[in-house]
């Protein structure tokens, strides 16, 4: 009898330990607690953000990926922007080309160097989506090969262009080999209405639409239309200085932390520059999440692409995320059912 009892009760301790540790996470961080503040910022909750496009279903930061994200109904196009030689703003996640293009085969003696140092026009003879088609069989399409890749303008027509109105999230990558960049991709989007006059008259005239109108994405009008990110502080206070009115989000992992002695000392980091949290995914932790809204932050973790990963987050009172399926995220966040991708392929003529 009594061993019955140890049994019993050791077999209900997870079970417990369990239940205990998730009302500690809800009186610690429960889901919503940064709704206020990223409504007070502009910025929708909770933001989904198309990480690189939707990167899970077609090659990276090319046109049907950002296509796509913008029919599906994303609320933010993520992109990595870099420049090539003759100044042009792109969009690449890499330093390099050899991973998401043919450059091994367009250009041998090349192959490892960095982006900046190719012309436009140089780039635009690679392909940017056979790799995808190799690299993910299940996913490939005859008609990812041969993809450009992607400029800043381009994309901005990609955002600008349907029924829904994403936003930008735009990340300056390795922005310490591209001096100015910054200010180059302010005066873009102010050149393009997305900063300054045009885009208040804009927003002014949209008045008699919800802003939360359940079926229509429309970040393009709201405050937080655009957000900088960056892994570099430097960078964010350039931001800063040139466009205070654009959030900011600082961008770290588990090794910034290392580097900067704590996770307070990091949210001190971004604080210093008034920039919110874009944590890694890893860090999604409710006394992670408490701890940066209390500094009246909101936080944005990278990159969560399966659903039991969002429910966690959304649990630990995250504010956002980045994903490279935003069909999934739509679906868990109850934006849409699952969709029939094929439909929108052939919607966006990929
Ligand atoms: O911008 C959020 C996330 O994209 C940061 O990581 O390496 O994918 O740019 P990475
Ligand atoms: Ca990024």
């Amino acid at each position: 009898m009594r061993l019955k009892t140890i049994l019993i009760i050791l077999a209900a301790l997870p079970f417990v330990l369990i239940a205990i540790f998730f009302l500690y996470s809800f009186l610690l961080s429960p889901p919503g607690s940064g709704r206020d503040v990223s409504r007070q910022k502009g910025v929708p909750f909770p933001a989904l953000m198309a990480h690189r496009g939707v990167s899970g279903l077609a090659p990276e930061e090319t046109r049907p990926a950002y296509l796509l994200a913008r029919e599906l109904g994303a609320d933010y196009l993520e992109a990595d922007i870099q420049r090539t030689k003759d100044g042009v703003l792109i969009a690449l996640h890499d330093d390099d080309l050899t991973r998401t293009t043919n450059i091994e085969e367009i250009y041998p003696d090349r192959a490892k160097d960095s982006v900046d140092t190719f012309t436009y026009a140089e780039l635009m003879k690679l392909d940017a989506g056979s790799w995808f088609n190799e690299t993910h069989p299940q996913w490939a399409r005859p008609s990812f090969v041969g993809l450009n890749i992607l400029t800043l303008e381009e994309l901005i027509d990609i955002a600008d262009g349907g029924y829904h109105k994403p936003g930008l999230y735009l990340e300056t990558k390795s922005p310490e080999r591209f001096p100015g960049i910054e200010k180059q991709i302010v005066d873009l989007l102010k050149k393009r209405g997305w900063i300054g006059p045009s885009s208040e008259t804009e927003e002014a005239s949209l008045e008699e639409t919800p802003l939360d109108a359940p079926d229509r994405v429309n970040v393009r009008n709201m405050p937080g239309r655009i957000i900088v990110q960056s892994f570099s502080q430097d960078s964010l206070q350039i931001f800063k200085d040139l466009a205070p009115e654009l959030p900011r989000v600082y961008l770290f992992g588990q090794d910034t932390v290392e580097e900067g002695g704590s996770f307070e000392a990091v949210l001190e980091q971004a604080l210093a520059v008034d920039a919110n949290a874009g944590p890694s995914g890893y860090m999604a932790w409710p006394w992670y999440t408490s701890k940066i809204h209390a500094r009246g932050m909101i936080v944005h973790y990278y990159t969560i692409n399966q659903s039991w990963q969002m429910w966690l987050i959304n649990q630990f009172g995250a504010d956002g995320i980045f994903t490279d399926r935003i069909d999934i995220a739509l679906d868990y966040f109850d934006r849409m059912e699952e969709p029939d991708l094929e439909q929108y392929f052939k919607k966006i003529e990929y």
